[in-house]
């Protein structure tokens, strides 16, 4: 009989060095990943490595991080709450922390009356299209087909693959994903064939029209503001507010996910309000902890929950429920972040820091190989092209994140790609002299790109 106590034992001594990576990393290409940095600890902007190599957050983590790594509020409220109560389900009990963070979020969220929580952005927008399509079944009318736009993302579980539409993430299922019509999406470097870059969002705006003039529609499902993992495309002003109006004029629920770009991400802590845009349902994640726990939180307004309100025996109640669903951790740390936010009047800042990694856009812009650069709040998108007249991306038999991680390594830089997309998404708080460190390290990266493609 094997003792696997000690096996365990022995295993937990091996060194970082020696250690076989069993851990199967997301989006990745394992056998280009042989060897990985482990990193051992954060630290303010960096995270630092076990070879002692310190990275600057260039991607905030995925998109999450908001104060830098090992913030002492943070820490403090995650291990008060952890030592009050790590976690007591949402079912048939209720929590404090839950509560309160619920009052914030329809502060923050005007036009939301209800919170439902869930433990990842997939399952956030999953439950978003769950009330949609149970609203029209509870109040009796036939509708049941949802919209989502093109080169949309919301995750990668099968709902919420579906209702985005990126091919390199998502074609290997295209067979099993729900029955979903996807409307084009405005895209000023790449306009639809025909089209400029100034009728595009008008022809974007009259397929939506028309789509949602059918009567079918239970909702629109898109990102709001900008489509970040389909390489930033910033909607132009007055296209989300123009959906929004279509939407109500064809009785469709509007949910916008703002998972990405709220939470001051594009500058606003609900990107919809500077969209001038009213959804029914609106989705938030990442930053909504500060990057330090998983959460995700689904708002709907007055007229979507209360139809889901009623006797019990008429089965109204929304059927979904996660074991972690508002882990008293995760909304106890979501509360301290969002003080922070206050205290430190980051929203303010993020306008003011916006415009130093702004001023990158032109030199990064002007060189060879880029073919074009978004840039808003604290993302921006920088689209590698080795070919300007075709936009054709640069091609090697190693992925581009591979390349540029390494390149990036080497200037202290961690940086995550998207295909052939650099993204720039530094933590929201980052100050004014790390975001020239980043801007300067990626033109330096982008020259040594230039020396390969
Ligand atoms: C707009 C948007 N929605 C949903 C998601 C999915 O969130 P998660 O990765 O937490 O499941 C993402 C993740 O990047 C996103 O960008």
């Amino acid at each position: 009989m094997p003792d696997y106590g000690s096996f365990y034992i022995e295993q937990g001594r091996v060194s970082a060095s020696m250690r076989q990576n069993r851990v199967w990393h997301p989006n990745t290409q394992m056998s280009e990943w042989a060897r990985m940095d482990e990193v051992v600890r954060g630290d303010g902007m960096y995270l630092v490595c076990a070879d002692g190599t310190r990275l600057l957050d260039g991607v905030a983590s995925m998109w999450c991080n908001v104060w830098g790594h090992s913030r002492r509020e943070l820490v403090r409220a995650i291990s008060r709450q952890a030592a009050t109560l790590a976690h007591s389900p949402l079912f048939n009990l209720t929590h404090g922390p839950a509560q309160e963070l619920a009052d914030k979020l329809v502060g923050i969220a005007p036009g939301m009356h209800r919170v439902f929580y869930s433990d990842n952005g997939s399952s956030a927008v999953e439950i978003a299209a769950k009330m949609a399509v149970q609203y029209w079944a509870n109040i009796g009318e036939p509708r049941s087909r949802l919209v989502s736009l093109q080169n949309g993302y919301h995750g990668d579980t099968f709902g919420a693959m579906s209702m985005g539409q990126n091919p390199e993430f998502f074609s290997k299922f295209k067979n099993h994903m729900l029955k979903i019509d996807h409307i084009p999406a405005p895209n000023a470097y790449r306009p639809v064939r025909g089209h400029t870059k100034q009728d595009d969002a008008e022809m974007c705006l009259e397929a939506a029209e028309k789509r949602l003039a059918k009567g079918d529609v239970a909702a629109l499902v898109m990102e709001s503001g900008a489509q970040m993992a389909g390489g930033v495309q910033i909607f132009p002003r007055g296209y989300q507010s123009t959906i929004s109006k279509i939407c109500k004029r064809h009785g469709t629920l509007l949910v916008l996910d703002e998972i990405a770009t709220g939470f001051g991400r594009l500058g606003h802590m609900a990107e919809y309000v500077w969209q001038r845009s009213v959804p029914d349902i609106a989705v938030f994640g990442k930053m909504l902890t500060g990057g330090y726990a998983t959460l995700g939180a689904t708002l709907a307004s007055k007229r979507v929950a209360d139809a889901f309100l009623g006797d019990f025996a008429e089965s109204r109640h929304l059927f979904h429920g996660h074991t972690y669903t508002g882990n008293p951790i995760a909304a106890a740390v979501a509360l301290e972040n969002i003080r922070l936010y206050a205290r430190h009047s980051l929203i303010r800042r993020v306008r003011s820091t916006s415009k130093v990694l702004g001023g990158f856009a032109a030199e990064i812009g002007s060189r060879r190989l880029v073919g074009d650069v978004r840039h808003r709040g604290m993302v921006m998108g920088i689209e590698l092209v080795v070919d300007p007249q075709t936009g054709a991306p640069p091609r090697s038999a190693q992925s581009m994140n591979r390349i540029v991680y390494g390149i990036a390594k080497k200037h202290g830089v961690y940086l995550r790609t998207l295909g052939n997309i650099i993204m720039l998404v530094p933590p929201l708080y980052m100050d004014p002299a790390h975001i020239r460190k980043l801007g300067a390290a990626t033109l330096r990266i982008i020259d040594e790109l230039e020396k390969r493609f």
